[in-house]
């Protein structure tokens, strides 16, 4: 079990589950398909953002931070998550979130209220831009404040899935298992780059591919690669140069951004069906529902071996199916 000495606070209920999913490998014709129950974290709708919080807030704390601020789409998961994680720890939050505020305050933006959130609306600046002046002005008032960048996606934030990396491993070995392939969705990268700095520090040989959401394959690389050296250089800093991951080794598909970031096509709708009739499984419109559309069409087109062991970690998102509702789902 790989293990830091970095702060860290609980906010996750781990190890998450590992679950098998024979329905859904029966409805595709095989491969082998098993879940990673990340989208049941603990920390309120769950998902993969309670991992990177877990030693972001750690940072926080120890800097003594008395307000947290971060960015994200309306629905961001991140957001909400990070809402609930200040509201545990009775941290200031603001959200800068992309555009101007809806009619409905449904989804995550229900919980971004319930947490009791500051939501700031970015009009037509970038969310960069305004996060940056809110985090000045709150230092200008008087408080610590510690930013948060869109999707969390810092080396120690990251850190918590080359930990999450480890805790499969362990526990597929407890089963007798190996997995040939992790799928999961990529999008501001630190899910993948700690997964791959957690094998490359485990010497796990298996495919970690990144379903991209919204960004072609050579910029998701770089940027994964990247992000994955910094944990390498945060977790175990003597790691050579000759370790170094490039952007060449980190395997991404982009086959499936559909008509862009955020908007549920088809394909999203049939893989959350899909998932939902077979396993009782709920992905969402934005992430797991992309990711699980690739998977489903790379089984359909043959891409992997019928007795592969193949992984699906969920990484949440649930609370925006909600925000969906009118959109031809049921
Ligand atoms: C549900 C869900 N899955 C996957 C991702 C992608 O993770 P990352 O941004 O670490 O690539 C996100 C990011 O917001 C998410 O909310």
């Amino acid at each position: 079990m790989l293990t830091t000495s970095l702060p860290r606070v609980p906010l996750a209920h781990l190890p998450t589950p590992l679950e098998p999913l024979p329905r859904l490998s029966a409805a595709l014709g095989g491969p082998q398909l098993y879940v990673k129950r990340d989208d049941q974290t603990g920390l309120a709708a769950g998902g993969n953002k309670s991992r990177k919080l877990e030693f972001l807030f750690g940072q926080a704390l120890a800097q003594d931070a008395d307000c947290v601020l971060t960015a994200g789409a309306p629905q961001s998961n991140h957001c909400a998550q990070t809402a609930a994680a200040a509201a545990r720890h009775g941290l200031r939050c603001v959200l800068v979130l992309r555009g101007s505020p809806p009619e409905q305050f449904t989804g995550n933006l229900l919980l971004d209220q319930l947490f009791e959130a500051e939501l700031v609306w970015t009009g037509d600046q970038t969310r960069e831009a305004v996060l940056a002046e809110r985090t000045a002005a709150e230092a200008a008032a008087g408080r610590r404040p510690y930013a948060i960048p869109i999707g969390g996606s810092t080396p120690v934030g990251a850190v918590g899935y080359a930990l999450a990396l480890s805790e499969i491993l362990d526990q597929a070995a407890e089963r007798g298992l190996r997995f040939d392939r992790l799928i999961v969705a990529s999008s501001s990268g630190g899910t993948q780059a700690g997964l791959v700095a957690g094998a490359q520090l485990a010497g796990y040989d298996g495919q970690i591919l990144g379903i991209s959401i919204d960004a072609p394959v050579p910029a998701l690389q770089e940027k994964v690669a990247a992000l994955a050296n910094d944990v390498l250089a945060l977790l175990a800093p003597s790691t050579q140069p000759s370790a170094r991951v490039r952007p060449a080794d980190i395997a991404v598909n982009d086959g499936y951004l559909g008509a862009g970031y955020g908007i549920m096509g088809l394909a999203e709708r049939a893989a959350i069906r899909l998932f939902a009739e077979t396993e009782g499984l709920l992905v969402d419109p934005v992430y797991t529902g992309r990711a699980a559309a690739g998977l489903i069409d790379l089984a359909r087109r043959g891409a992997f071996q019928r007795q592969e062991n193949i992984l699906f970690w969920h990484t949440g998102g649930t609370a925006a199916l909600y925000a969906y509702a009118d959109q031809g789902l049921a």
